[in-house]
This record gives C-alpha cells, structure tokens and sequence, in this order.
C-alpha cells in the first residue's frame, strides 16, 4: 500500500463542525425541523416472560390531542423479515421485562404521557429467569461469538503446563452488566411520505439501518432514507437499529401525513437499547520462577437474551497478547429473559482484559517480578494465534516510555506501604490492545467545485470522535488542497455508502475509500481539473491485512489513593501511552484516549446494573443511580502515543483509536488499589466495604 503524503494529517485541529455545534445550528435526530409533529411515548411490559393479554386504551383514547395508540393487535404489520428485536408490535409475546407492548401518538409529548399512563395491560406471566451465574444449568457453547471469532481454541497442551509450572495463578473475575450512557440518549423521527421512509435518527451506522429495517418495514431500500448528521455519543450502542427505530416508522404509517418523533427515556434505555452484558472469567496462568508464560486458560462466561444471540467475547485478546505456547480459550453463554445485550465500548476486549491484566499483576506478585517487566519478557516476537508477523508491534516501547513519563518506581512494589496521613497510596499499570479493523464497502464521491476546492461526499458518521474533522484532514492530503477547501458531507444514506462507526473502524474504513477516490480523481483529471469534474472510488479488502497482523496497543498507569477510615477511592492521576500508527488529529485523538480511561475509571469504580432477579429489570435505571464519574472524580487524565505510521494498517498509516483507551485502564486502576492497600479486587466495581 503507498502511504499518501501527509501535510494536514498530523496537524491538531480543531473540529470543523464545532461552531455549529456551539451556535446549536447542528441538528441533532430529534431536533430535525418537520412540519406539524406527532410524538411517541412506548408502553412497557412490566412482567419479564409470557404473553399481554389484553392492552385496555379506552381512557386513554379520551386524552385530548391522542391521534393513535398501537396495540400488538392494531399495529401495522412488519414482513416475515422481521427477527429479534425488530419484531415489535407484532404478537403478544414477552421476552424481557421493558419490552415495548404498546404506544401513544398524540399531539404533544405531554398528552402522550398522560395517556401513557392510563393504559392497563393484563399479562399472563410464566417464570422468568434473569439470574446470571457462570455455573447455570443452561450455560452453553455458542456457534461463534461477537465478531465473528469461534468460541474456542486451544493450543500446545495446557494440562501438561500447569502440571510442570513453578507458578500457578488460578482466579475467577467478574465485571457487571453496564449501560451504554451517551448524554444525546437513542431519538429517531420517523416521516413517510408517499410510500418512503426517512428516519432522523441518532445511529452510528445510517446505511446500516436501511440495510437492516428496509426488508423489514417491505421497503426497496432505494426508498427508505436515514439521516444522521451529528450525534450525542453512543458508545456502540447506537451502532444499529433496536426497537425504538421499528416502532417510530409503524407508528408513524398509523398517522398518515404526520411525522413522529420519538426520544427514548433515559429509563427506557436500560430497556432495548442495548448494554454490555455481565462476564465471569476464570483465568489459569502457569509461568517459570521468572515469570516466563508456559500456560494460559481464559474461560468467559456471559450472558445472551431470548430476543437476539450475542455474545460478548471476553476471552479473545488472550489468544493473541502473550508469547505462551499452551493455551486455551473458552465461551459459555446463558440465554436468560432480558433484552439483547449489544455493542458497549470496546465489547469483549474491555470486561476481557480487565480479567487478564489483574490476572497478569497477581502473577508478576507471585514471581516477584516487577509487572512491566513480566509483560516484557512475555512479548511474543509474532502473532502467537494466526503466525503471522504484525503490522506493527510497540508495546513494550509504550510500557517503557509510559512508565519514564509517569514515573513508575520498580523497585517500590510492595503492596500496602505507602501512608500519608489517613491515605494508603499505589501505583498501578495494565496493558491494552484492540483489534486494527476496516470494513470494506464504503464509497467516495469528490466533485471539483472549481478554484481548487472540493465536495467529498461519504455516508459515515461522526458520534461526537471528530469524524468530521479526520476525514476532512484525510481528504486534503489525498487531494493535495487545504483542509480548508475540503467540504465535506457525511450523516446521510442518501450519500456514498458509509460502512459503521464501530470497532474502532470508522476513520480507517471512510478515510480508506476517501483515498481511493482522490486518488482515481487525480488519475483521471491531473492536477487542473475543471470545475465540475468528479470521481468516485469504492474501499475493497485490506489484502496486507491477509498477511499481517495489525492492532493498536497501548499500557496504562493508574495512581490510586485510599482513604483507610472510609475505604474512599481517589484516582489522582492516569496515563496512557498508546501505539495506534499515524494519529490523524492529536486533539481529537487524545480525546478518543482520555475519554476511554475515564470509561475505565468508571468501569472500575462505578457502574454497575443492578438487574431485580424478582422482577427482571434493572432497578437503578437513572443517572441518579446509574453511577458514572463526574469531574471531581476525574483529575489528571492524560495520554499521548508514539510517532510512528503503519503502512501496511491503511493508506493513511493510522489504526484504531476509539476503543483502546478504555481496554485495560479499569485493570490498572485495580492494579493500583491492590498496591496501595494489599487488597486483591477480582469484581466489578471495586466496593469500599472491600478495603476496609
Ligand atoms: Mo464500538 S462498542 O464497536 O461503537
């Protein structure tokens, strides 16, 4: 592949679309101008499994302002496409507790709350089972895993490791069911007009809801439109459509001529939006006395739904870190009565690597060995799963120059020793890789405007990371211009096809096509094309990454202090040194990172769903309850990365680097409350009760 030449790429920029942004001249999914709108408020079941038997909207219907309330008797009806959560309305059936049984439309949002509420269902309940343990009767091996990976491997012979290690580490781990938070929560307005669809929706993924609701809704795809311009955050959630998506465009042919709008509450988002859900590992390692890998055992345990297979793939990055011969790796899952679990940040890597890298600082105890440099002497020279060579491979550089700027002391790694005053203090350290991923499909449009500037046009998505920006920066270098003369279109599935802004692939994917479309531009029209002049190119496979293993990686470091009276937590500094290839824009890139460590934090220290196993929902299901940090509890984050370009990742150099800061950093973290008290914390989020 021939690395374009980067001039604006590499510069920190900042976002294009920030003074719209500013100026609230940005419409977000719900904010859309339509004529005349209708709104949507859902009815949820409040019984975990079995059947609504009857749905009474008589006082409801007397609501001044109702114009329709749907009913799984009355609703319009889906084709027989329609498969897990996109079935909605369509039978009495219930699977999870908060499933959507029923809707009012009314002419202001508040007559179709009131309405709301005077419906009365009738359920006939059966058991419900929303009980998630490792050992439950009903776990099961599934055919393959999230993205895409079989559910097993094994390697060399692990029994015969253990049975000849100097060192066994042998631990369970746990993290929580979680909830994908973003401040803009899932919004859609649905609008059909003769026999066409367009959604504004809130999606990471516009071509991809088309592709998904399209066939469902009995629609050509030419004529449905989503349109997605800015979006309020998603963190994987919003990758592609759930139920609310389904239930604005039924509920808006129910009200001909009238658009819907719909924004799902926050509660409801603890319903069928989707979450992360809770993962057990049970994680073996076997090592010489200094602490060189022989065996690794990494079995994941978590949980699906009855609505759609999902299977979080907690136990994938440990086939693919460490230099060890004999390894294996399992997934069980357990289909119990809740939604569908779906995309949260960095699904798989961040519940799997926590379990990992704590697994890795009890070894480096248990050997004496100081922890960066056991993740040192356990670095594999190539690919220990595939073989192959990696595209790139600078850990150690970043375990080596995180520690220099964080100040990592070797030789002070005893736990519980350092007291100031009523606080017990520690460092801690954990590493981090994700997959480098680009998904073939995306398509760009460059049209020459004239005077040397130009339209790029491209479906993808900017969730809040600065797509806009790094794709306008991509686009100057590709065609040689100012970054300035670049306009830029995305948010639309009317454009170019944009594949998802997920698995960290967005910029890599859209920048790919963008190049290939420069590149045919300049090829046809030299370097003084008229106005007027266009070209257009389509992304195919990254053949490098058939030879090649590429993923970004990164080490994080976590200071902790622990109140000994209160068992209070303070995280007084984190840092991150990432290897992720060419950084498009710093500025936004490091808000990628720092963002993604502050994930960690939160993931180890406060979030958690509580899921009521009598009633099967999620009982702090609010931001009052629901705990993330807030600014006082995020102090020095910092992060920075090494200056490098992978030629063989994509044109542009770059790989990933929207997931890799939260994967290990709630490690480190843990890591560092070990240090500072001696207390070994294996479930998330960490409880004071545990440090006292
Ligand atoms: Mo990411 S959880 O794949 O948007």
């Amino acid at each position: 592949m021939t690395p374009i030449e980067t001039r604006a790429i590499g510069t920190s920029t900042a976002r294009v679309d920030g003074p719209r942004k500013v100026a609230g001249t940005a419409p977000y999914a719900y904010e859309h101008p339509v004529p005349h709108p209708a709104y949507l408020v859902p009815f949820v079941s409040t019984i975990a499994r079995g059947r609504i038997d009857r749905l009474d909207t008589a006082a409801a219907e007397t609501v001044p302002g109702v114009l329709a309330v749907l009913t799984p008797w009355n609703a319009p009806r889906l084709t027989s496409e329609a498969e897990g959560e996109y079935v909605v309305l369509q039978n009495p059936d219930i699977a999870y507790r908060g499933q959507i049984v029923g809707a009012v439309v009314a002419e202001s949002p508040e007559a179709a709350r009131e309405a709301c509420d005077l419906l009365t269902a009738s359920y006939t309940a059966e058991p419900h089972d929303v009980d998630f343990r490792h050992d439950h009767p009903g776990a099961y091996t599934p055919e393959k895993v999230n993205g895409g990976y079989p559910p097993d491997t094994s390697r060399g012979d692990t029994d015969a490791a253990f049975a000849a290690a100097d060192v066994v580490v042998d631990q369970w781990y746990s993290t929580p069911e979680e909830h994908n938070n973003p401040l803009e929560p899932h919004t859609v307005v649905a609008l059909w007009s003769d026999d066409e669809l367009t959604l504004y929706d809130s999606t990471q993924h516009p071509h991809g809801v088309v592709e998904a609701l399209a066939p469902v809704l009995g629609l050509e795809p030419a004529r449905m439109r989503v349109v997605c311009p800015y979006i309020g955050g998603g963190f994987g959630s919003k990758g592609g459509p759930h139920a609310h998506d389904v239930l604005a465009a039924l509920a808006a042919r129910a009200v001909p001529g009238r658009a819907v709008k719909f924004a799902v509450s926050r509660q409801d988002m603890f319903g069928y939006t989707g979450y992360r859900a809770p993962t057990v590992s049970r994680v073996r390692l076997a090592a010489d006395r200094a602490g060189n890998l022989t065996g690794l055992v990494h079995e994941a345990y978590t949980q699906s739904s009855h609505v759609t297979e999902f299977v979080e793939q907690a136990a994938v990055s440990s086939r693919t870190l460490y230099d060890v011969p004999n390894l294996r790796t399992t997934h069980r899952a357990v289909t119990l009565d809740v939604p569908a679990p779906f995309w949260m940040r960095a699904p798989g890597e961040a519940p799997g690597m926590f379990a990992g890298e704590v697994a890795m600082d009890e070894l480096a105890a248990a050997c004496g060995i100081d922890p960066i440099e056991l993740r040192i002497r356990n670095e594999p020279d190539a690919d220990p799963e595939s073989g192959r060579p990696w595209s790139s491979r600078r850990l150690v550089e970043c375990l080596r120059d995180g520690a220099a700027r964080f100040g990592w002391d070797p030789d002070d790694r005893e736990p519980a020793l350092r007291r100031h005053g009523r606080w017990l203090t520690g460092t801690g350290v954990a590493v981090a890789t994700y997959p480098h991923m680009v998904n073939p499909g995306s398509e760009a449009v460059i049209r020459h405007k004239g005077a040397g500037r130009f339209t790029v046009r491209i479906g993808a998505t900017d969730l809040g990371t600065g797509a806009w920006t790094a794709l306008t920066l991509i686009a100057a270098d590709a065609l040689g211009c100012r970054a300035e003369d670049v306009h830029l279109e995305i948010g639309d599935s009317a454009l170019p096809n944009g594949t998802v802004a997920g698995g960290s692939s967005g910029t890599s994917s859209w920048g790919t096509a963008i190049v290939a479309a420069a590149e045919e531009f300049r090829k046809r029209f030299g370097d003084n094309p008229d106005p007027g002049a266009e070209a257009a190119a389509t992304a195919g496979e990254n053949k490098e990454l058939e030879h090649y293993r590429a993923q970004s990686f990164g080490a994080h470091f976590a200071e902790v202090h622990v109140d000994t009276d209160t068992g209070e937590i303070r995280v007084p500094r984190m840092f991150g040194m990432f290897s992720v290839g060419q950084v498009i824009n710093p500025r936004t890139a490091r808000s990628q990172f720092i963002g993604g460590m502050c994930f960690g934090i939160s993931m180890a220290l406060f979030e958690e769903s509580i899921r009521d196993t009598r009633l099967g929902h999620v009982v702090n299901h609010d931001l009052a309850e629901y705990h993330v940090p807030t600014h006082a509890d995020i102090r020095d984050v910092d992060a920075a990365w090494l200056d490098e370009a992978d030629v063989r990742a994509t044109p542009m150099g770059s790989r990933g680097v929207g997931e890799i800061g939260i994967v290990g950093s709630a490690a480190a973290v843990v890591n560092a409350v070990w240090h500072a008290t001696g207390v070994r914390v294996r479930n998330l989020p960490v409880r004071l009760e545990e440090l006292l």
